[in-house]
């Protein structure tokens, strides 16, 4: 874990609109920043940085935050590799505690095998660009193929020369440990002192081109050499060499955990919210270079559900392409219900015969390729019912084989509505009653239901939950409670006279209110006001930072937004970024023309804090008469007389509050 006093340090030092500069071209408005969202294609600025308050709001996608937030939307970063890349632009050392020996060990070896790995990166690439032999052999090859130099650059290609130990020797001598060169498997180390070499070790990739495949964030996880040779047909197992080497699996590589350029494709994933699935590295790198930058690949080996995931993260929307032929068709069937499963859109689009993307990008323009892409991505059900009724043909077993199959795929999607449009399609599609197909389905989802009695909850459903779960309530009292941490945040410290009503009773019993005017802070005002009923906030959200707020100010009399948000939970952080940018969003509109900024005193209204706080009282009062009335009719006799009493106290109390309220409107 990264040291609290580094992570302090990197907020002490980051500057929000610095982070975000590098990024998005921002210009001065007022006393903030504004910009074209990153987030979407847009052409009126509505994307806002403020220096003041260290935060950050893109109005046309909603998102927002700290300058931590910024990153790990942006560049899709953890919490701790955006505090990593802080650290690093603001020359900041990197602190890491509360590891045991062992944990440090492990991470110590991981950092030292990432470390062997950027060596072996900038070597080959080295070895492609400035020899002699790369520079005929390796650059000659890429040339071939179509890969323009900035191709190059962005993939990190490379070349291995085909010698025993020319990477080993070289890692070596600038101070390597043979150790992790064997753990990430650059080189292979034999026990036979004789057939080891110098070096006690040999390189695994020689006479090859080299593709680094990397991390998400941009590390090198591992590499891909390709042989030389133009041989599109993989090289039988007793026939020499293989085509493609890859590195093994090792402590940071995990082949079924990577989707092959991800790194370089994320951002365009997440802005065209499409991502492009293919089968091999060159198609990826082809088709990036044409304009298509969203897309990546699971290098030859079947789609993983973590793989999916990290999709996940970006789109809910992937079609795969792949080639004309009808092995790599099936196979990627699987993959179709891992996506299914995480409740993402799947469509198929297959290429000519004898084509793959590789070969059919580098034959026609960007235009002609997306409007291919459009023109031929169907949706799993269409491309899936067709494959396999080809199969079936006039088979009538096979035929319900294909169509359980299919209600088989239909039965992952974890949304019920959807399943119930797929079913009517596919009906339409298989030219078979939509009853049996639903009656089907419901076969499947209760043997489903059985066997995940025994096991773990089904998984599919997260996704249902999670949108339950973040569905924003539309409730008086959440409104009332966001505003209250609204006014804390923004004038919370600003003392005003405020003009209250007391009850007075006059000498027959009857009450009338007296204007009563006093000098206090909000925070005071909120507080006491509040205290009064015992009011307790229903969000669980707003009641931790109400009272993280009362106790900023009650310790320091103020409180500054930048060092507060950044002391706590990151939802917690998002939640008072949107509210506090809210209030801007209205004068947003004004900013091409005016340099206008609100100042904070001038735009507090006293009667806003007051009539909040009777509104909210009032509700919660409301609340408190209904539960009283339900606890009477469970109770039946017992304590009524006393939630009787009860009762009537807050009837009365509502009552005058509803008369200030009256009064202040
Ligand atoms: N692959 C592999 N090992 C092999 C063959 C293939 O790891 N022996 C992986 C590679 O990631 C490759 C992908 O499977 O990119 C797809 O295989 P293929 O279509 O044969 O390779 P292409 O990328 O099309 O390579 P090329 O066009 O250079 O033949
Ligand atoms: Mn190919």
């Amino acid at each position: 874990m990264i040291n609290k006093t580094t992570i302090d340090q990197v907020f002490e030092t980051a500057r929000v609109e610095e982070v975000i500069g590098d990024f998005v071209q921002l210009k001065k408005a007022g006393s903030n920043f504004k910009g074209l969202s990153p987030f979407s294609d847009e052409r009126t600025p509505s994307f806002m940085v403020s220096p003041v308050k260290q935060i950050w709001k893109d109005f046309s996608s909603g998102k927002g935050g700290n300058v931590v937030a910024f990153l790990m939307e942006h560049e899709h970063f953890t919490y701790p590799e955006a505090i990593k890349y802080l650290a690093r632009k603001y020359n900041i050392e990197v602190e890491e505690t509360e590891q045991t020996d062992e944990q440090k060990l492990q991470a110590d070896e991981r950092e030292s095998m990432y470390l062997v790995n950027e060596f072996a990166q900038n070597f080959f690439e080295r070895q492609l660009h400035k020899t002699d032999i790369g520079k005929s052999i390796g650059l000659g090859y890429f040339k071939e193929r179509g890969f323009s130099n900035e191709s190059m650059e962005q993939f990190k290609l490379g070349y291995s020369p085909d010698v025993w130990e020319a990477f080993t020797s070289e890692a070596i001598k600038k101070g390597y440990k043979l150790e992790f060169l064997e753990k990430t498997g650059l080189s292979i180390v034999k026990d036979d002192k004789q057939s080891a070499g110098q070096q006690g070790g040999f390189d695994r990739f020689r006479g090859r081109v080299i593709f680094p495949i990397h991390s998400m964030s941009g590390r090198v996880l591992g590499f891909g050499g390709r042989i030389l040779t133009n041989d599109k047909k993989p090289a039988r197992p007793s026939g020499g060499a293989a085509k493609y080497l890859n590195s093994p699996e090792s402590e940071i590589y995990h082949k079924g955990k990577v989707l092959y350029g991800l790194f370089q494709a994320k951002q365009s994933i997440a802005k065209e919210d499409i991502c492009y699935l293919v089968e091999g590295y060159t198609d990826v790198i082809q088709l990036h270079q044409s304009g298509i930058e969203n897309v990546v690949s699971s290098s030859g080996t079947a789609l993983t559900s973590d793989q999916v995931r990290l999709v996940n993260r970006l789109t809910k929307n992937i079609t795969i392409l792949f080639d004309g032929d009808a092995a790599g068709m099936r196979a990627s069937l699987r993959g179709i219900d891992l996506i299914l499963e995480q409740g993402m859109n799947v469509k198929i689009c297959a290429f000519p015969n004898g084509e793959d993307p590789d070969s059919f990008a580098k034959a026609h323009s960007e235009e002609e390729i997306k409007t291919f892409l459009t023109d031929n991505a169907k949706d799993f059900i269409y491309y899936k019912a067709n494959l396999l009724l080809e199969e079936s043909k006039n088979d009538p077993v096979k035929k319900a084989e294909v169509i359980r199959d299919m209600v088989e795929s239909i039965s992952k999607i974890p949304n019920k509505i959807q399943q119930e449009i797929y079913v009517k399609e596919c009906a339409v599609t298989m030219d078979i009653s939509e009853e049996v197909l639903f009656s089907t389905l419901a076969q499947i989802l209760a043997k489903d239901a059985v066997q995940n009695k025994k096991g773990e909850p089904r998984k599919t459903f997260e996704g249902i939950k999670k949108t339950v779960e973040t569905k924003p309530q539309i409730d008086p009292q959440f409104e009332l409670e966001r505003i209250i941490i609204g006014l804390l945040l923004r004038y919370g410290s600003v003392k005003e006279e405020f003009q209250d009503f007391i009850n007075e009773k006059g000498e027959e019993g009857e009450e009338t209110l007296i204007p009563d005017k006093y000098e206090i802070t909000v925070y005071e005002k909120i507080f006491l006001d509040l205290q009064d009923d015992e009011i307790e906030f229903a969000n669980q959200v707003f009641r931790d930072l109400y009272s993280r707020i009362m106790l900023e100010f009650s310790t320091k009399q103020s409180l500054k937004i930048d060092s507060f948000i950044n002391q706590i939970p990151e939802e917690h952080a998002a939640e008072i970024t949107s509210i506090l940018m809210e209030s801007e969003r209205n004068i947003l509109h004004r900013w091409e023309d005016k340099d206008i900024y609100v100042k904070d005193k001038s735009e507090l209204e006293p009667r806003e804090v007051i009539e909040t706080i009777l509104n909210l009282r009032r509700f919660w009062i409301k609340k408190k008469v209904k539960a009283l009335g339900e606890s009477i009719k469970e109770n039946r006799g017992e304590q009524n007389l006393e939630v009787i009493k009860q009762t009537i106290d807050y009837k009365d109390l509502e009552v005058r509050i509803s008369n200030k309220l009256n009064r202040v409107i």
